[in-house]
């Protein structure tokens, strides 16, 4: 739902003789809301920066019953189906008056073409004679581009993205931003999308070989793009695209917890390969997790992540963790510090024990911990190679391909 009012505030925005189309995206089936409706649909308000502007009209198939009533004749030998269209013209266009093959348009009627067109016509196997010896155009199917895209949008369905769905909750499917993309934009063209969310539009760009430039206010958000281009594209996207505005040193990560604590345990989790909690609060500590296969059946392993932003650090921390990897039946643990562990946590993490990865042999420490600065570093947690978090909520998902070293 669009709130009508908006239209007024980007015709202000935009200028409203730069509105081209409301269009109607019917996102899902039916609904069955209580004492109203269905709400099924989403509005998109199509807007241009001037009128000059990139327009690669789009087509949609023929539906079947069109194609039945329209394109009734197939050509002999070829078995390609045809219409027929009127070879003459209300008003003449220069030289049309004339008999062709003993015809003349009835009266009032003229050519469409002149005779020389009508000539290459027939050559080329265009033209056929009805019963009454009138020739007509042979229009064939194959030959058309579809019925010109319309306004209300009913083929791509929010479920047709079930696939691709990352648990963001306002994701869309990239089938939908592909179409406005290829309506408005052309190969090496630049897509902005300022408020991109999981990056549907990101993906959809890259799929389509634009550039572009997506921003968003939560950490969240580049990182899941991060992990979802990486994830569609392959390892070589990452050459492609420069991320700014995320700490890549102390000072930052410092900058970042202060702005919002919740973004830098979010940003946190991310450099150990967790999925943040989308809880801000009241999650006892675990502010991520982060998942792997421990056998070949896929049974799915949890390391829980907890993050630690404030001066105040001591070994109960580790221990509080070591309880909650406990009661959580997770696998292991990982504390991230923004100073330096002391050596009470250390102490404390050394007495954690450890966990044995049954298919690998390899042996882990039941909770340990780290450092911004050492993660900045590039130093890692001894864990086994974890599932890229977002993709591990869809199960067609889960290949190899998606693990990601630690
Ligand atoms: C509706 S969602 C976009 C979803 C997107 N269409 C998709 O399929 O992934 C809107 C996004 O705008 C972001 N946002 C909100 N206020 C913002 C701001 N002031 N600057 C940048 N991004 C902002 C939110 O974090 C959210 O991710």
């Amino acid at each position: 739902m669009t709130p009508p009012y908006l239209k007024i505030i980007l015709d202000s925005i935009f200028d409203i003789r730069n509105f081209r189309n409301e269009i109607t995206w019917q996102r899902a089936g039916a609904k069955n809301d209580p004492n109203r409706y269905g709400r099924g649909h989403d509005v998109i308000l199509f807007y241009t920066k001037s009128d000059k502007f990139t327009w690669n009209k789009l087509y949609t198939p023929f539906e079947d019953a069109s194609i039945a009533k329209n394109y009734t004749h197939v050509e002999e030998g070829t078995g390609r189906r045809y219409r027929r269209g009127d070879l003459t013209a209300a008003k003449p266009g220069g030289d049309v008056d004339f008999e062709w093959y003993g015809i003349r348009p009835y009266t009032g009627r003229h050519w469409a073409y002149s005779r020389e067109n009508l000539d290459r016509m027939y050559a080329d196997g265009r033209i056929e004679f009805r019963s009454t010896g009138m020739p007509v155009y042979k229009r064939y199917l194959d030959e058309q581009p579809g019925v010109p895209l319309q306004d209300v949008w009913t083929d791509i369905r929010l479920t047709s993205a079930s696939k691709e769905r990352l648990g963001y909750p306002t994701q869309k499917p990239v089938a939908l931003l592909e179409r406005i993309l290829q309506a408005s934009s052309n190969p090496g063209d630049v897509v902005l999308d300022p408020f991109c969310g999981c990056g549907t539009t990101v993906d959809a760009a890259v799929r389509l070989d634009r550039r572009w430039v997506g921003i968003d206010v939560t950490y969240i958000a580049i990182d899941l793009i991060k992990k979802r281009l990486l994830h569609a594209h392959g390892p070589d996207v990452e050459e492609t695209f420069v991320v700014e505005g995320i700490p890549r040193d102390l000072h930052a990560a410092q900058a970042l917890f202060e702005q919002s604590a919740f973004e830098f345990e979010r940003w946190a989790v991310s450099l150990v390969g967790g999925q943040p909690n989308e809880k801000q609060v009241g999650d006892k500590g675990v502010d991520g997790i982060a998942t792997f296969p421990t056998d070949a059946k896929k049974a799915i392993g949890k390391i829980v992540i907890s993050v630690k932003g404030g001066k105040n650090l001591g070994p109960q921390f580790v221990r509080d963790l070591l309880g909650t990897v406990e009661t959580r039946k997770a696998q292991m643990g990982v504390l991230v510090t923004m100073g330096l562990p002391t050596k009470g946590m250390l102490d404390a993490a050394n007495h954690s024990g450890t966990y044995l990865h049954p298919a690998t042999g390899h042996v882990f420490p039941r909770v340990q911990t780290t450092s911004v600065a050492h993660l900045l570093r590039g130093h890692k947690p001894e864990m086994p190679l974890t599932y890229l978090p977002y993709m591990v909520a869809s199960p067609a998902l889960q290949a190899a391909t998606q693990m990601t070293a630690f």
